[in-house]
């Protein structure tokens, strides 16, 4: 993938559709929910493919059949439709738009079956474009399914180019440079044709105009569309990597990588970062990290909650997941965050062969997925999770976050009280290191959060001994959950790389 496009490039989409066609497949399926964008396809077939000999008819139930430069309309039902294409005696290629409801029907099959070899070399194409996946299993061998995802850039351009005239037309101001439509094209990624077509209109209506200055509208607008699906979530978050207390040796390597994958684009594909696992002690910092990795990256950050996966809210899981991973795919470049990703393997929704399959995309999606997708992964119960996914490979690296040392608890002192603007100075906090020892970084949060309230309401300033004492009433979790603290650490011990260094022994 390059940053700019070229003049004339082809779309992904485009390339898709033209390998089918170039196959001779006479009978296509396109999967998508947007008839008229898979129209504007087709007729970028016939034009290039083709070179203008074929034309593109469109049907459907309430239209009939209708020829592009004609306005008359046969009122066709589904039947007679392909009788018509069957009698046809030039090249065309045939839109048919509700027939994948009378796909049911023993008739139509057989019909359809018969239109294969009539079809097949005679320059004739039909094409079922529907949402759903309804290709009846004796259809499977003589019908090319080809799914449409989101358009890519280059689809995104071609469309911005084309509604910028219209917009233009319309007397609003337009910047048609080609980096300002580039950027634009950028921000639209994950849209559909029509999700892109409302959020142009959206940021027109603020602005007043379309230039660099649309692309938070843009932005916004997809935030809402992502989020509405339900299993992909942004994240707006503003947390910085010096917000994370410790952590050494993982900010020293997100560091280094971050400067690999800013040069992606030039690079070869071993090199280019995929992504992190980190496992570790609940509330030691797995969550906080993976936020400030978007940040250090630069890049929006996109949370894929395992949980809904597999909440059956979303149909089945497999295909839930797979959409999930797709629409993270076309917000690229981003970081994409899998919360809890042993999740599935606790949760009783689920049957094993669909967590195997589940297990077995995600690998192969982690090796061929975009460029510019940065996977961050994070465990709990990392024990549970195949072994193949932890080995070397899938991830750049697997992370274990422990229990702070005394250093990094200080620092995570330090953090809370700064970000709550107390001076941690006077306080001499290395007088708490015996006290809170085996606690997690949350545990010192919740130590500060308490002794502050206690303060608030006396209407004083802090001191050590209002620490103390808070300190006093924390039961960490090492100690009521000291079992399952002890098997996460002994189970990384030789199994993943240290966040942090050890804690020294004076
Ligand atoms: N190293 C740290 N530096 C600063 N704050 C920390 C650190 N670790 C934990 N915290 C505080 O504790 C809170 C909880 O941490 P976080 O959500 O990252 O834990 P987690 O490891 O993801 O836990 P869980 O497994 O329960 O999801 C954070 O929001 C932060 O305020
Ligand atoms: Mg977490």
């Amino acid at each position: 993938m390059t940053n700019q496009s070229k003049a004339g490039a082809e779309s992904r989409a485009y390339t898709a559709l033209k390998e089918v066609f170039q196959a001779g497949r006479p009978i296509i399926f396109i999967r998508t929910a947007e008839e008229a964008r898979a129209h504007t396809l087709l007729q970028e077939i016939g034009r290039k493919l083709f070179a203008g000999s074929t034309t593109v008819w469109s049907w459907s139930l309430t239209t009939g059949l209708s020829h592009p430069e004609s306005t008359n309309r046969e009122k066709l039902g589904p039947d007679a439709v392909l009788d018509f294409i069957a009698s046809h005696r030039q090249k065309g290629i045939f839109q048919l738009k509700d027939f994948h409801h009378f796909m049911d029907d023993p008739l139509i099959r057989r019909r359809l079956r018969d239109l294969y070899g009539l079809c097949l070399d005679s320059g004739k194409f039909i094409v079922i474009t529907s949402p759903g996946r309804t290709i009846p299993e004796e259809l499977g061998r003589q019908i090319a399914l080809v799914e449409l995802h989101t358009p890519d850039a280059e689809e995104l351009l071609h469309f911005l180019r084309s509604e910028a005239e219209t917009i233009a037309r319309q007397g609003f101001r337009v910047d048609t440079s080609e980096p300002v439509l580039f950027a634009l094209s950028r921000a639209l990624q994950g849209l559909t044709i029509d999700e892109s077509r409302h959020a142009l209109r959206r940021a027109l209506s603020v602005a007043g105009a379309l230039d660099i200055n649309s692309l938070q509208s843009l932005v916004d607008e997809k935030k809402l569309v992502v989020n509405r699906t339900g299993l992909v979530q942004y994240v707006s978050d503003s947390t910085r990597i010096e917000d994370v207390g410790g952590l050494e040796y993982l900010k020293a390597w997100l560091t280094e990588r971050r400067k690999l994958f800013i040069e992606r684009d030039s690079m070869s594909a071993e090199i280019v970062p995929k992504g992190l696992l980190v496992m570790g002690v609940s509330g030691c910092g797995k969550s906080l990290s993976v936020k400030a990795i978007a940040s250090c990256f630069g890049l929006p950050l996109y949370r894929i909650e395992m949980s809904e996966v597999f909440s059956g809210r979303h149909g089945n899981p497999d295909a839930a997941f797979v959409e999930a991973c797709r629409t993270v795919e076309a917000v690229a470049p981003a970081v994409v965050w899998f919360d809890e990703i042993e999740m599935g393997i606790t949760g009783r929704a689920t049957d094993d062969a669909s967590l195997s399959r589940i297990f077995a995309f995600f690998l192969t999606w982690m090796q061929e997925k975009a460029r510019g997708l940065f996977v961050a992964a994070t465990a709990n119960r990392i024990d549970l999770l195949p072994a193949e996914m932890i080995r070397k490979g899938r991830f750049d690296e697997v992370f274990f976050i422990d229990l702070p040392t005394e250093e990094e608890r200080s620092e995570v002192f330090r953090i809370h009280l700064e970000k709550r603007g107390i001076d941690p100075v006077p306080l001499q906090l290395h007088r708490l290191k015996i006290i809170t020892q085996g606690w997690t970084g949350a545990e010192i949060e919740q130590c500060v959060v308490s002794a502050l309230t206690q303060v608030r309401l006396q209407n004083r300033e802090l001191t050590f001994d209002d620490l103390h004492e808070a300190a006093q009433n924390v039961i960490p979790l090492s100690k009521t959950m000291r079992e399952q603290v002890d098997h996460i650490r002994s189970w990384a011990y030789d199994r993943a790389l240290r966040a942090s260094p050890k804690e020294s022994r004076k």
